[in-house]
């Protein structure tokens, strides 16, 4: 029997991220943040002075990535992500961060490193993976796909109210020239770019609260896959 997942594809602040964490949590299933890949092998490779072009020397480090994933200490906080051994989360998050590793993630010899990693995450009772290739590259048979959006603006709000949470600073124009950048980057590369899949079930989440999402997403899975979420988690 195949083990069951869940893809959750869409652009940065779309609700992505805390959305997979609380379904997951909800089914007591497995996490994979494919994004935190893309982020760590960009890091590890500016700390280690490779160049952010040289595609091959990018997908060898992307092979031999030392990666860890701790899960967080209270319900529905965010894991701890280990970069050889050490605690990077917080750096992780940043624009900066997140930029090199769109810039990473468009080179095809980086994604296909990345592939059978990604894919190992497959493990019962089931996986929730967040991403933006999720359902249409990585799991393309998966149980059922989510597609967030949310309008850029809206977006761009989130990514401010989160960064000033952690004490990251940030202006929010230039959040929002930076979010509109890497949407263009990220739907027009030519290797997986960001589309929902033909069979993914797209939500707007602009003028939806977390606990719609997750409400929609519950109902989803119940219909579809025959599975409850746990009462009382998060
Ligand atoms: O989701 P997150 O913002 O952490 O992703 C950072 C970058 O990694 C994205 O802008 C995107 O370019 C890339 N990415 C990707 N494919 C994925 C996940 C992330 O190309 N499955």
């Amino acid at each position: 029997m195949t083990v069951p997942v869940i893809t959750v594809d869409g652009p940065g602040g779309s609700g992505k991220g805390t959305i997979s964490r609380m379904v997951a949590q909800r089914l007591g299933w497995h996490m994979l943040d494919s994004g935190a890949l893309y982020r760590l092998v960009a890091l590890g490779a500016l700390r280690h002075g490779l160049d952010l072009k040289d595609e091959a020397e990018l997908a060898d480090y992307a092979r031999q990535l030392d990666a860890d994933f701790r899960p967080g200490t209270s319900a529905d906080a965010e894991p701890a992500t280990l970069l050889e051994g050490e605690d990077v989360s917080l750096e992780l998050r940043t624009e900066t961060c997140g930029n090199d590793a769109s810039r990473v993630a468009a080179l095809p010899a980086v994604r296909a490193a990345l592939l059978d990693r990604q894919r190992a995450w497959r493990d019962a009772p089931g996986l929730v993976a967040d991403g933006r290739d999720m359902g249409t590259v990585v799991f393309p048979d998966a149980e059922l796909k989510i597609f967030l959006t949310a309008s850029v603006e809206e977006r761009a709000r989130r990514r401010y109210k989160q960064l000033k949470e952690k004490g990251i600073d940030g202006s929010l124009a230039g959040l929002l020239n930076e979010i509109a950048e890497r949407d263009r980057r990220d739907s027009q590369r030519a290797v997986a770019p960001l589309v929902p899949a033909d069979d993914a079930v797209v939500i707007d989440t602009s003028d939806l609260g977390i606990g719609e999402v997750v409400a929609r997403v519950g109902q989803l899975c119940r219909e579809r896959l025959g599975q409850e979420f746990v009462e009382g988690v998060g």
